[in-house]
């Protein structure tokens, strides 16, 4: 079906996917093209994460995005009109209190995300609730949390040990019992994620969680291999922008000196 005949997909649609049992394919956006191309492919759900800030902005990691870049990023996406729901990552710091979340949340929704996404689980439940009472859609983030990578010490699979197992698994039913329509499993060992998985009533998003989730999400920089200097193990890329872009600028190179317009 052409993708202005398809209807908007809401939260809701997500929430209900697992019921469907129509797994969910999401991807990250965080320019106009890249999300209509993205919505023209079929993604249901296009994430503005605040991997922008590794992918697009040149920083080590992702914790120095601001909410004005997350607010710029937000907007370009937004403006694609895309059937998929556009979810938008509060960065760091910016909801370590209920009405700070919901202040913050505002400024996104007011560029267009449609839903918000935070890293936490047992820990956030004030800030989702606070976010779902003021009318806000709330995807979670559990397991490795990028946004604590120092707490965290590294990118490192999380729930090898009882203890993780344990928490992370609370983590799960938190997150779902405070209202999100969705939670991202980011990095969990992959047979508890197969466990939450089975658990929780709305879709698990894995990412590097194996095979099990419910749906799954990607960069996109990952996926189309345009960010070649780091990729995760877990992402294949399926094609090699990276290579199109420097082949056909050394080309416009060759031509211009050669004398060519
Ligand atoms: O920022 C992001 O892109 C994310 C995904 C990797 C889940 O949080």
């Amino acid at each position: 079906m052409p993708v202005d005949q398809k209807p908007k997909i809401t939260p809701e649609f997500i929430r209900a996917a697992k019921s469907r049992g129509e797994r969910v394919a999401a991807l990250t956006a965080y320019d106009y093209p890249t999300a209509r191309l993205l919505d023209e492919a079929g993604v249901p759900l296009i994430l503005v994460g605040d991997s922008v800030g590794m992918v697009v902005l040149g920083y080590p990691d992702t914790t120095q995005v601001t909410l004005a870049e997350m607010r710029h990023h937000v907007a370009a996406v937004a403006r694609a009109k895309t059937k998929a729901l556009v979810v938008g990552d509060l960065p760091y710091h910016t909801y370590q209190t209920a009405p700070n979340a919901v202040a913050n949340a505002h400024i996104l929704t007011e560029a267009g995300a449609e839903a918000i996404k935070l890293e936490g689980g047992v820990a956030v439940v004030p800030e989702i609730r606070a976010l779902r009472e003021a009318g806000i859609a709330v995807m979670g983030h559990i397991g490795m949390l990028p946004q604590h990578l120092k707490e965290e010490g590294g990118y490192k699979i999380k729930g090898r040990s009882e203890e993780q197992k344990v928490q992370v698994m609370a983590d799960a039913l938190a997150v779902e019992e405070a209202g999100a329509f969705a939670v991202v499993l980011e990095l969990v060992e992959p047979e508890l994620a197969r466990e939450i998985t089975a658990k929780l009533s709305i879709p698990t998003i894995g990412i590097g969680s194996g095979a099990h989730c419910f749906g799954n999400i990607l960069v996109t920089h990952d996926l189309i291999g345009a960010f070649p200097w780091f990729r995760p193990k877990f992402a294949v890329a399926t094609v090699d922008v990276a290579s199109a872009i420097r082949g056909a600028a050394e080309g416009y190179v060759r031509q211009v000196k050669e004398g060519g317009g």
